[in-house]
């Protein structure tokens, strides 16, 4: 067995052990700065020591390994992903990334003519607060001022008031991010591997109706105002608005009905939306429609419909160079080249408001994530350290 193959083993059993570090006992559940990622940090440390790196945990929570150049002064190459979770996530999505920016920096033959700087993001899902990309943010010098945010910073025993130095310097050479595709495209064409050119804009809000509690037994039903009903309605325009086009996709992805009793009709009824496409205007259009249907269907139901917007991040493209020479290394290590935009966010959208950013995509097999049963190949990990280790060199080639 190849260097590149005993490496892709010790991922995928470093990304399982780091899975058993949980909020939740028997699924993988991680949030933001929660207690379970203090073991993360701990055998994270551990590692990232072992392999030469000089570790710290910045004061928005990320881990931070630095393996450093041939010389002092040198550019910095970030390499990161995340390692917060979904409730009962798989083992992969994110991790997987911070894994193999390990063993690329283990696998180095030598020192290269930029540092390495690997990153574990402490929040990109947005789970906890509702407020996603909290660890890339800082590292790309964007103002972190939710107040939820910064007590829980100071619960995990770090400052705030420091978040600013935990910005990348003025010498980063950019950033470059593996992740698997969660999605089904590589799998059904077969591929290992997908060099991703751009990634999807999203929308996040957190909306309400507000109706009227009251005895499930005694209200007849033309004097209700049940909130949940008329969240249950406004999720099927939702679901109506996505399907009316091929580069849009929409989710309500929780739901929350008060006082929450059997026998009470709902007063208020929290509900999450989640609006995404390649098109930043197909995208606020599509808002823009969901948001009036629920304040046409409040009207109708005599209920008050409030929403607040959580994130409005436009669609990203990857850097055009360093996308190309990323193409150029996956094609010499022989492997097939295949160009995809990401549906899913990732930290490298934020990264790349701030410097040059690539991405890497290993197959998702079955098209799985968020989910338990998400995995990935032993062999596509192998091939795409290879492919990551052969951009690392055409990239000091262009350094040099
Ligand atoms: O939601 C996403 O697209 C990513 O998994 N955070
Ligand atoms: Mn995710
Ligand atoms: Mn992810």
């Amino acid at each position: 067995m190849g260097a590149f193959s005993r490496a892709a083993c010790q991922v995928i059993d470093r990304c399982r052990t780091l899975a058993q570090f949980t909020e939740e006992p028997g699924f993988t559940t991680r949030t933001f700065l929660c207690e379970p990622m203090r073991e993360v940090h701990r055998e994270l440390t551990d590692w990232m020591t072992s392999a030469g790196m000089e570790v710290l945990i910045d004061a928005a929570g990320n881990i931070r390994g630095v393996y450093p150049a041939t010389h002092p002064g040198a550019r910095r190459l970030y390499i990161g992903s995340h390692l917060d979770t979904v409730p009962r996530a798989g083992a992969f999505d994110g991790v997987l990334g911070v894994m193999m920016g390990l063993a690329l920096v283990e696998l180095a033959p030598r020192r290269f003519n930029y540092a390495v700087e690997l990153v574990g993001f402490s929040e990109e899902e947005g789970v906890r607060f509702g407020i996603p990309f909290i660890g890339s943010r800082a590292l790309a010098g964007l103002a972190i001022e939710e107040r939820t945010v910064q007590d829980a910073i100071r619960a995990y025993g770090l400052d705030p008031g420091r978040i600013a130095e935990a910005q990348a310097g003025p010498h980063a050479l950019g950033y470059f991010e593996i992740h698997i595709e969660q999605g089904p495209v590589l799998d059904s064409m077969g591929a290992p591997l997908a060099v991703v050119d751009s990634i999807v804009g999203q929308s996040r809000f957190e909306a309400q109706f507000a109706g009227a509690a009251n005895h499930a037994g005694v209200t007849p039903m033309h004097l209700r105002r049940d909130a949940l009903v008329g969240a249950a309605e406004w999720i099927g325009a939702v679901e109506r608005e996505a399907k009316s086009r091929p580069d849009l996709v929409a989710t309500v992805g929780r739901i929350e009905a008060s006082p929450g009793a059997t026998n009470v009709i709902p007063g208020t009824c929290r509900a999450t939306l989640d609006v995404r496409s390649p098109s930043d205007a197909v995208r606020r259009s599509a808002v823009e429609h969901i948001l009036e249907c629920g304040r046409q269907i409040a009207k109708r139901r005599s209920l008050r419909f409030e929403s607040e917007q959580r994130l409005d991040q436009p669609a990203v493209s990857m850097d055009e160079s360093w996308t190309a020479l990323l193409e150029e290394a996956v094609e010499k290590t022989g492997a097939p080249v295949h160009r995809m935009a990401s549906g899913a966010g990732h930290d490298a959208m934020i990264m790349a408001q701030r410097m040059p950013a690539a991405m890497l995509f290993l197959r998702t097999p079955g098209g799985i994530s968020h989910h338990p049963d998400e995995t990935v190949r032993s062999e596509d990990i192998a091939a795409g350290l290879a492919a990551a280790l052969e951009f690392l060199n055409l990239l000091e080639a262009r350094v040099a």
